[in-house]
């Protein structure tokens, strides 16, 4: 390839694999075992096709020749001996000599005329043998193959009668060729065989690093993962394995902060406190009732703050029943004045962190009764996804500002929540939970007027 075409052709190469792309896939085995097999059997049974064309072209061809024309000869070699001497003692020891020394059975039909329509010859054998009897008798001949089970007749039109030789299948045709066929058919169920055990075992390290990097991502335990399988396929493993422990320490590294900072805070606070009581100076209060306020709240940041720093890390993912949690959490918003309709199926099931997920649900009901006061709360399992819908009655949220409550301390339009008292981590720690375990959280209108949650999780 020249500089010059060079770009231009891969140009257009690319360009005609992108658009044939889709074709040759759908033919192609999706799986990485199903291509592996493809890869390895593909050339076999090229190889193998070769080689039986081969075969049949020469060796097959040249036996069959050989044969055809030995039983000619033997043919010739007898009529050649009933001419020299066409008295009936001459032709009893013509056909005598023949037996014994041929195993072709020749027999004297005298009188007989062959009929002029002739057949042609059908298959490679008898065209064959047609044409070695054409060189070697030189006279009207008539193959018969359905005379008898292995045995071929050949009637060959003499001056006076028809002779007729029964000759058997195997001085014409050679076996060779089932063994040979039966050797390739053979070899190839080995390869095939052999191939399938091999790639198995290959392929099992790859699926099972799927599906530990799959239950990684949907927060699960896979303390349990041991690298094996080929160089490459360990290398990934421990790429993965770094990757989860980097993960963990930076899960570890984060809640150790927020935990430590919170609880250092908390000392200093307490002091402010103490002290903001012990002021006496009736001029200073509006300050002082200011500064109270600022207190709480910086109170309520650091127990929200501990609040989510506890829901990380330390605890154990586990069969949990969300149908109980749901009704129990449910409960709860219920004692503090929340009005809540749940509909879950019994039996809903999964693996899951409980007090993460519970604190997630619980956090979107207090939402729930802040801004509403009515929850409605419906569970399902649908397509391997549990999703937990969670509507109210309330104002809702604004579609352009549905990301942003997800933000920390992001609350909407302080005005409308003046005294709804949170810190604006609700939904953080709820959306944090739910992508802890695999899953998400997203907002929507809700059809009762208010905001419509919904969770999904995988199961
Ligand atoms: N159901 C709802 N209806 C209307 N607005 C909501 C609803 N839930 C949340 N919001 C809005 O989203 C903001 C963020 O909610 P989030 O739960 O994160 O914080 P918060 O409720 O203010 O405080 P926290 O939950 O930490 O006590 C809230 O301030 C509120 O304005
Ligand atoms: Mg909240």
């Amino acid at each position: 390839m020249t500089a010059a075409t060079g770009p231009d052709a891969v140009t257009t190469r690319r360009g005609d694999r992108r658009r044939r792309t889709p074709w040759l896939k759908r033919f192609l085995p999706r799986t990485l075992f199903g291509r592996s097999l493809l890869i390895i059997v593909t050339p076999v049974i090229l190889a193998q096709a070769v080689a039986t064309w081969i075969f049949y072209d020469r060796h097959w061809d040249t036996v069959t020749n050989r044969l055809a024309f030995a039983v000619a000869g033997d043919i010739a070699t007898s009529i050649a001996m009933l001419e020299r001497d066409p008295s009936p003692d001459g032709r009893d020891w013509a056909l005598a000599t023949t037996a014994r020394t041929t195993d072709l059975i020749v027999t004297l039909e005298p009188d007989q005329v062959l009929p002029d329509k002739k057949r042609a010859p059908s298959g490679l054998l008898e065209r064959t043998l047609a044409k070695a009897l054409e060189e070697r008798v030189a006279r009207p001949f008539a193959i018969n193959t359905r005379v008898a089970h292995e045995w071929y007749e050949i009637r060959v039109q003499m001056p006076n009668g028809v002779l007729s030789v029964m000759s058997p299948e195997r001085r014409l045709f050679s076996p060779t060729s089932y063994i040979f066929i039966l050797w390739m058919v053979g070899s190839a169920i080995v390869l095939f065989a052999v191939a399938i055990l091999f790639m198995r075992n290959q392929i099992r390290p790859i699926k099972r690093l799927a599906i530990a990097a799959d239950a990684l991502g949907k927060g699960r335990d896979v303390s349990n993962f041991k690298m094996e399988g080929a160089t490459e396929v360990r290398q990934a493993a421990s790429a993965f394995l770094l990757m989860r422990e980097r993960i963990q320490r930076q899960i570890t590294q984060r809640t150790e902060m927020l935990a430590g900072v919170s609880h250092d805070l908390r000392t200093p606070l307490t002091r402010m406190k103490l002290a903001l009581d012990m002021i006496d100076a009736p001029d200073l209060d509006p300050e002082v009732e200011e500064l109270k306020a600022d207190v709480a709240e910086m109170e309520m940041m650091i127990e929200g703050y501990l609040a989510f720093a506890r829901g990380e890390g330390t605890e154990a993912v586990q069969p949990t029943d969300l149908t109980r949690l749901l009704n129990e959490v449910a409960a709860g918003a219920r004692r503090d004045g929340t009005e809540v309709t749940l509909t879950a199926p019994a039996g809903l099931t999964m693996l899951a962190r409980p007090n993460a997920m519970r604190r997630c649900i619980a956090n979107l009901l207090v939402n729930a009764g802040r801004h509403a006061g009515t929850a409605w709360v419906q569970a399902e399992r649908r397509n391997g996804v549990i999703e937990i819908v969670i509507d109210d009655d309330g104002p809702g949220i604004p579609a352009k500002l549905r990301e942003d409550v997800f933000k920390p301390f992001f609350r909407v339009d302080s005005s409308r929540n003046l005294d709804t008292g949170g810190s604006g981590l609700g939904l953080t720690i709820a959306r944090d939970v739910a992508r802890g375990h695999g899953g998400d959280i997203t907002l929507d209108d809700s059809p009762y007027g208010g905001l419509r949650v919904v969770i999904r999780l995988p199961e």
